[in-house]
């Protein structure tokens, strides 16, 4: 059967912008209740100044008690070498560089513009790579900056290929905003894959505009079979205005599930995982379909599915 490999991004591109901190003791619920679940990729933290996301604080202390399952992978998100170095030291299994295709957008971010930031990444990704790490790399802004508009799909091209060059293994498409359709999707996509193959792409929505799931599908077209996705939806960066969640990844199991796609992710159990994530945050959450799995949650959703 063919599959879709999901990452559940919740912990860390969910929590960064929850202004209610999440206790180490509750991350470690959740990321126990997302294995449970099936997921078999999980970015569990991100190794940055606690001072920029102070949610993020206890990434050192987190990591070494998180049990990971046989066959899973934790990756942790790195800024730099220090965050490498910080990540080596709590024995991530894979890390993700994040690299935005605008100048300003890594100045908000990271502090520092386009080519310096391109240099931090590739000497991270070298680093890693001699450490035999699992590495990822985002192209964050894939589609639409928030400050400089519409990004140029051939930079966007000139970056993965920079990128794949410093040994990333996984090129993470981010519309860190959710700002694309289906027809920008194909179109990048299609780009991409004169150059590089499916199984080397990855791609992270956002539903800001309600196109996620629809983004998501115009790339399973396409071949592209890696997915980041958060649970409950959860999601948003602190340093791009108007970014609001991933795409949920109950919907995209629901989609998969109905499409004929295997996930390994059983969905009963994620909504457990989801309602224990509801909880830490304190509010509603969910995606599209997240009132019809409740309801159904007591009938065809306890079957096992995976
Ligand atoms: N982990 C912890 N601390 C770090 C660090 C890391 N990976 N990298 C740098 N620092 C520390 C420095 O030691 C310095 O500390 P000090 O002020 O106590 O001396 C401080 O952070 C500032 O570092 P500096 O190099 O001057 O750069 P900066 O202030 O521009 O910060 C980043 C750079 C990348 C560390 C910071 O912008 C950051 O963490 N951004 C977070 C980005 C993020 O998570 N975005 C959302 C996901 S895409
Ligand atoms: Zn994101």
């Amino acid at each position: 059967m063919d599959s879709l490999i999901i990452t559940d991004v919740g912990l860390r591109d969910g929590l960064q912008s929850q202004a209610t901190l999440v206790s180490t003791h509750d991350k470690l619920r959740l990321i126990h209740a997302l294995f449970a679940a099936g997921l078999a990729r999980i970015e569990a933290t991100s190794f940055v100044s606690p001072r920029a996301v102070p949610q993020m604080a206890d990434a050192d202390v987190l990591l070494p008690q998180v049990v990971t399952p046989r066959g899973a992978r934790l990756s942790v998100l790195v800024p730099n070498l220090r965050g490498l170095e910080r990540a080596v030291a709590a024995k991530a299994a894979g890390i993700a560089v994040v690299l935005s295709a605008s100048d300003t957008m890594n100045r908000k971010n990271i502090g520092m513009g386009l080519d310096a930031a391109t240099a931090v990444c590739i000497a991270t990704l070298e680093r890693a790579a001699s450490l035999g790490l699992h590495r990822r790399a985002y192209i964050a802004v894939a589609f639409e900056c928030p400050f400089e508009g519409i990004t140029p799909s051939s930079r966007v091209r000139e970056l993965a290929l920079q990128m794949t060059a410093a040994g990333a293994e996984e090129i993470v498409i981010a519309d860190t905003t959710g700002a694309a359709g289906p027809d920008q999707v194909k179109r990048l996509v299609r780009m991409l894959l004169d150059n590089l193959s499916a199984a080397q792409l990855g791609m992270h929505f956002h539903d800001t505009r309600g196109m996620a799931l629809a983004n998501a599908w115009t790339a399973i077209e396409l071949g592209v079979r890696r997915f980041d996705a958060s649970i409950g939806g959860l999601g948003g960066c602190p340093f791009a205005p108007g970014a609001a969640g991933n795409l949920a990844t109950e919907d995209l199991v629901l989609m998969a599930r109905q499409c004929g796609l295997d996930t390994g992710i059983d969905l009963a159990d994620l909504l457990d995982a989801e309602a224990l994530a509801q909880d830490l945050v304190g509010y509603p959450i969910g995606g599209r379909s997240i009132h019809w799995l409740r309801s159904t949650a007591s009938g065809p959703m306890k079957e096992k599915n995976r």
